[in-house]
């Protein structure tokens, strides 16, 4: 949790979890991954690449494809 606690409490639980931080070592926040899968990203690594940085440690990797992959499923073919 990155937030302030003043800001935690302002947020509504949608809010919440768009704002949080998927990729600590690139700071990409889970609104920005869902974003980005929307417009037609396929995979983690291509997210990754399109918001202009790279998987470092690999932690958030396995989130973030879930992440992806809800979208795409979203998004008509
Ligand atoms: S947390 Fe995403 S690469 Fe380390």
């Amino acid at each position: 949790m990155l937030l302030h606690p003043a800001t935690f409490r302002r947020l509504k639980r949608k809010e919440i979890r768009h704002a949080m931080i998927v990729c600590s070592c690139n700071a990409l926040r889970e609104a920005q991954v869902r974003e980005i899968a929307r417009g037609g990203v396929r995979c983690e690594r291509e997210a990754y690449q399109r918001l202009g940085c790279r998987p470092q440690c690999g932690q958030c990797l396995t989130y973030a494809r879930q992440l992806v992959q809800e979208e795409s499923a979203r998004v008509p073919a």
